[in-house]
């Protein structure tokens, strides 16, 4: 039999843990030794009231099964008072998994405020508060595992969810920049695009869709990430379901580069413009500094061969 990856004696906090993905992470966690807090509002998938039978449930449920935890009830806006319950109960955080999330589709054209701040303050002031709680902890203690919940409707765009794909993309660059604050610490920080069965899901995607789409199938990655095991990924983005588990990353096209002698005009980029598409031989870029240094190699090139082909300067000169 092989070794179980195990978390005894860590503290392992999940929002939105009351059902879900949260829930198979809690009790996941709880069954491989860590103390776990399962924070949920317990309220409904679109945000409106509250409940502590959500969080109680899983509760009860990991502690049945023999494993430690407590509940939170406290809305993610709240994230210093969930980390508290860790602290209190635990004496301890090590991992913290942003999770909770609620959905208020509608399309852009009749989008309220109130759909858009409310998305905006659960998913993106609601992982801010937790992480800026947890951070001092995992600091002090030169160890800490974040991992963030993006969504492919804001890597990729959804019809109807403009405010949920702005929140999820936010995730992406929250977790970017923890990764290179974090990285001296020992703060390691990924984000995840999940797709699972669950009730935020089961009222878009076919029953037979969603059989295939077990939010326990997500756990292996989470597991993965927060564990101590874990010493090199960190400011990744993974995406993950029915399965299938890949890391995704930028890819920059090859590009245009305009010099004195193009006069930096509309026209002179518009002639270039296939450049600025051309991905046959990309780069992958992590950070600033791989543009600055893409522009300073640029700059050693010799001068622009549209200077001195005549065709390519008449073409220029139509449009400026
Ligand atoms: P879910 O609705 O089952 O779970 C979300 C949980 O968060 C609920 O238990 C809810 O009560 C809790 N919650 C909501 N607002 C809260 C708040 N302010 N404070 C504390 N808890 C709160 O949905 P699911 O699918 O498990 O979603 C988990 C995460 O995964 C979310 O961030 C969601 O946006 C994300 N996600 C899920 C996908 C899927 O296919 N299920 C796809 C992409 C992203």
């Amino acid at each position: 039999a092989g070794k179980e990856l195990r978390f005894d004696g860590q503290t392992v906090v999940i929002t939105g843990a009351g059902g879900g993905l949260g829930k198979a992470y809690a009790t996941f966690f709880g069954s491989r030794g860590a103390n776990v807090v399962v924070n949920d509002l317990g309220g409904s998938f679109k945000g409106e009231g509250k409940s502590s039978k959500a969080a109680d449930v899983v509760v009860n449920e990991i502690k049945a099964a023999g494993g430690k935890a407590v509940a939170n009830y406290d809305s993610v806006e709240d994230g210093d008072k969930i980390i508290e319950t860790a602290i209190k109960a635990f004496g301890r955080i090590d991992v913290l998994i942003n999770n909770a999330g609620i959905l208020r589709d509608v399309s852009f054209k009749n989008m309220k405020d109130e759909d858009w701040d409310l998305i905006m303050a659960v998913h993106v002031r609601g992982a801010y508060k937790c992480a800026r709680a947890a951070w001092p902890h995992f600091r002090k203690q030169k160890y800490g595992r974040v991992i963030s919940t993006a969504s492919a409707a804001g890597l990729f765009g959804s019809f109807g969810q403009c405010n949920y794909s702005a929140a999820k993309l936010s995730q992406v660059g929250f977790t970017e920049t923890l990764a290179k604050e974090g990285l001296k610490y020992n703060i390691l920080c990924n984000v995840i695009a999940p797709i699972a069965a669950s009730r935020m899901t089961e009222t878009i995607m076919p029953p037979d869709v969603l059989a295939s789409l077990k939010p326990d199938w997500i756990v292996p990655l989470v597991a993965v990430l927060a564990h101590s095991s874990n010493t090199t990924e960190t400011g990744g983005i993974f995406e993950a379901g029915g399965g299938h588990i890949a890391k995704l990353r930028w890819e920059r096209a090859k590009g245009a580069l305009l010099r004195a002698d193009d006069t930096y005009t509309p026209g002179a980029l518009l002639a270039k413009w296939d450049n600025v598409n051309d991905f046959s031989s990309p780069e992958y870029p992590t950070g600033v500094a791989d543009f600055m240094s893409l522009l300073e190699d640029a700059q050693k090139l010799a001068p622009s061969p549209a200077a001195k082909n005549p065709d390519f300067k008449g073409k220029v000169a139509l449009i400026t």
